[in-house]
């Protein structure tokens, strides 16, 4: 970080990041598909997003008073913890739910535990979970802005919204035209796909996807995609390689031989990595299987990798997201109806 940055009062840091803003707001209050956010959007989160950047750790009051709720019915690392600690930087309060610690595991149904949730006056709830469009619906009923973390095999928006802006940084570009996006993997099975397909396409990228037929769902075309059995073909000339992981806790494994045949013909390796161009970037949202999806040597260290940069802009982001809808300019609050 910047010395003078790092040195600069708090209100001073606070009046930096309301300049950036200027009074705009999200066209949405809830966030549970890429299909909600406009260019527009895109714009002012990544706007604030950079300049929260800036300012890393700093503690900004701007969402003082208001609480967040994590409910992560499923296992998470970077998600949870970057949700967390986001809420905690803008001085909320937050406190945490799962599948061991919550009521759903006595059999309370799912728009209960998140009415109770809601009834602490939360904010925000951040869902992960396993049921596809389980927080959209929710969302429609409870007065908390409820945020997506991935639900099934549908969608993960905050993950798509950090890998664009990953993306957009690289090119120093305001969208992808005229770049190479190619996919490698477990397509079939991925909500992170679902959300960066949708982002890409907004953003104008060309998008390839690479993976074993099994991996390819028929729904994939629709997105305009060019698909292809061989990782080499696809990754010919392209500007960033995302690799996605083997989702055996959703039954990939059943789809494929062995991980150490997928690994064979689809792991991204050096010399795979060497047939794009030589200043493309490598992704990937984590947890990496090493040597399964990426080669080892290729993960967080390698000078083409940006998969620690993607972490650190998730922090970013979704400190700009959470000030953006919990803290409105315009004061308009969420219309909901009571199931
Ligand atoms: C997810 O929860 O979808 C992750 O961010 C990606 C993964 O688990 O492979």
């Amino acid at each position: 970080m910047d010395v003078a940055l790092r040195r600069k009062p708090m209100s001073e840091a606070e009046e930096d990041l309301s300049k950036i803003r200027e009074g705009r707001d999200l066209s949405f209050f809830d966030l549970t598909s890429i299909d909600q956010v406009s260019l527009k959007d895109l714009a002012l989160l990544y706007d604030v997003a950079r300049r929260f950047r800036d300012y890393r750790t700093y503690k900004f009051s701007f969402n003082k008073g208001y609480s967040q709720v994590n409910a992560f019915f499923e296992a998470s690392t970077r998600t949870q913890a970057s949700f967390d600690l986001a809420a905690k930087q803008l001085s909320m309060d937050t406190t945490s739910v799962g599948s061991t610690n919550s009521s759903a595991k006595k059999g309370e149904s799912f728009i209960d535990t998140v009415e109770t949730l809601s009834a602490y006056n939360a904010r925000a709830i951040v869902i992960r979970c396993s049921q596809a469009g389980a927080p959209e619906f929710v969302a429609r009923h409870v007065a908390a802005s409820i945020i997506n973390a991935g639900d099934g095999w549908h969608e993960h928006p905050t993950q798509a919204l950090l890998d664009a802006l990953t993306m957009l940084d690289e090119c120093a570009s305001e969208d992808l035209s005229g770049r190479v996006v190619v996919v490698v993997g477990d397509i079939k099975h991925s909500r992170v796909f679902g959300s960066l397909v949708r982002i890409l396409k907004k953003l104008n990228a060309t998008i390839r996807v690479a993976a074993p037929e099994t991996f390819l769902p028929d729904y994939v075309e629709k997105f305009g995609v060019s698909t292809s059995w061989s990782v080499e073909e696809a990754i010919e000339g392209a500007d960033v390689i995302y690799a996605l992981r083997v989702q055996e806790e959703r039954g990939a494994k059943g789809d494929i031989p062995t991980l150490r045949e997928y690994s064979k013909t689809f792991g991204i390796s050096a010399k795979r990595l060497a047939l794009a161009k030589p200043e493309a970037i490598l992704m990937h949202p984590g947890p990496v299987m090493r040597d399964i999806d990426v080669h080892s040597a290729l993960v967080a260290r390698h000078p083409q990798s940006r998969i620690l940069r993607q972490v650190e802009n998730g922090m970013a982001l979704r400190k700009a997201l959470l000030w953006l809808m919990c803290d409105r300019a315009d004061g308009a609050t969420k219309s909901y109806e009571l199931l």
